[in-house]
C-alpha cells in the first residue's frame, strides 16, 4: 500500500514539473519588463530598478511549486538509468537558484538596495534558463533525446542507403549471412534497440541501424563466429533486473528466447 502511495507521489511529477517552469520564467519575464518600462521603476528617490510588486508571491509560490517538482521528481527518478543525472542535477541547481532569489528578494525590495535588485533579477534569469534546460533534457527522457528536432534533421540528412544496395562481401560475409541479417536481425533491432542507438541517438556511440555498424570492428559488440563472446550476446542474455541488461531493465522487456538463439546462430554463422 505505502509502496504504491509512493510510486503515485513520484508519478505526479509529470504533472506538477510544469508549474515551476512556468512561474519561474514568468517572474524573471516580468521582472525585466519591470526593470525596462520606465513608468514601472519604482524607486520614488533615485528612480532604480526595485523588484515588482509581485515578486514576492511569484517567487514563492515558484519556490514552493519547484520543492514539490525536485521531491516527486527524486522519487520518480530513484534507481533510474544514468541518463536521467543531468536531469536531476540540474533540476536540483534550479530549485536552489530559486530559494536563494527569494532570500535576495528580502533585501531587494529595501530602499536603496540597487545591487540587491539587480542581484535578484539576475537570479531569477539564470533560473528560468536553468529550469528551461532542464525542463529540455526531462522531456528528451520520456520521448527520446532530439525528438523535438529530429523530423528537422530528416530534412538535410540523406535517407540510409536502400538495404537491397548492400554487398555481402564488402562485409566479408555469406549472401545467406546477409538474408538472415535482413529478415530476421536487423527487425529485432529496429523493435528493441534503435531506439537509443541510431544516428539520432547513439547511446556509447551503439549504432544498431544498419549491419555495417553492429559488425564495426572499432565497437567490438560481435565476434564473428563466437557468440559467447560478444558484448552484445552478453548484454542480451544477462539476468533480467540486471542494470546492464539490454535493453535496460526500465526502458522494456527483455529479448525473447528464440530472438536470443537467432542472433546467436548469426553470429555463429558469420565465422564460416
Ligand atoms: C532505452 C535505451 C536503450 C535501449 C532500448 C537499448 N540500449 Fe543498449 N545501451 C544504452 C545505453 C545508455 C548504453 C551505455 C551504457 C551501458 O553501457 O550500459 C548502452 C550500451 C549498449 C552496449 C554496450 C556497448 C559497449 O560499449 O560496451 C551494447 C552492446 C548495447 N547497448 C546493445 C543493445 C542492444 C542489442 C539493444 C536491443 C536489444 C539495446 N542495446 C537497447 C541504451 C539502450
Amino acid at each position: 500500500m505505502l509502496e504504491h502511495l509512493v510510486e503515485f507521489f513520484g508519478r505526479t511529477h509529470l504533472v506538477v514539473l510544469h508549474f515551476p517552469i512556468a512561474l519561474i520564467i514568468v517572474a524573471a519575464m516580468l521582472e525585466l519588463y519591470a526593470m525596462l518600462a520606465p513608468k514601472l521603476r519604482r524607486d520614488a528617490m533615485t528612480g532604480a530598478y526595485r523588484p515588482s510588486v509581485f515578486a514576492v508571491p511569484l517567487c514563492s509560490i515558484a519556490l514552493v511549486a519547484a520543492l514539490v517538482a525536485v521531491c516527486t521528481g527524486l522519487v520518480f527518478g530513484y534507481g533510474g538509468p544514468a541518463k536521467v543525472d543531468s536531469h536531476r542535477i540540474l533540476g536540483i541547481v534550479s530549485a536552489g537558484l530559486v530559494l536563494i532569489s527569494c532570500l535576495v528578494l528580502l533585501t531587494a525590495r529595501k530602499p536603496g538596495s540597487d545591487i540587491w535588485a539587480r542581484l535578484y533579477l539576475g537570479l531569477l534569469i539564470l533560473a528560468a534558463v536553468t529550469v528551461g534546460i532542464t525542463g529540455h533534457l526531462g522531456g528528451e527522457l520520456t520521448h527520446g533525446r532530439g525528438f523535438i528536432t529530429r523530423p528537422l534533421v530528416r530534412i538535410f540528412v540523406a535517407a540510409p542507403e536502400p538495404i537491397s544496395a548492400l554487398d555481402p562481401a564488402s562485409f566479408g560475409i555469406s549472401q545467406r549471412s546477409l538474408d538472415t541479417y535482413l529478415d530476421t536481425i536487423q527487425p529485432i533491432f529496429d523493435e528493441f534497440c534503435i531506439e537509443c542507438h541510431d544516428a539520432d541517438d547513439p547511446e556509447d556511440d551503439v549504432r544498431l541501424d544498419a549491419l555495417e555498424f553492429v559488425l564495426d570492428p572499432d565497437l567490438d559488440m560481435v565476434q564473428r563466429g563466437d557468440a559467447d563472446a560478444s558484448e552484445l550476446v552478453y548484454r542480451i542474455e544477462l539476468p533480467h533486473g540486471d542494470p546492464d541488461l539490454m535493453p535496460p531493465p526500465d526502458d522494456g522487456e527483455p529479448l525473447e528466447a528464440a530472438q536470443i538463439r537467432a542472433i546467436r546462430e548469426w553470429i555463429e554463422a558469420l565465422g564460416a
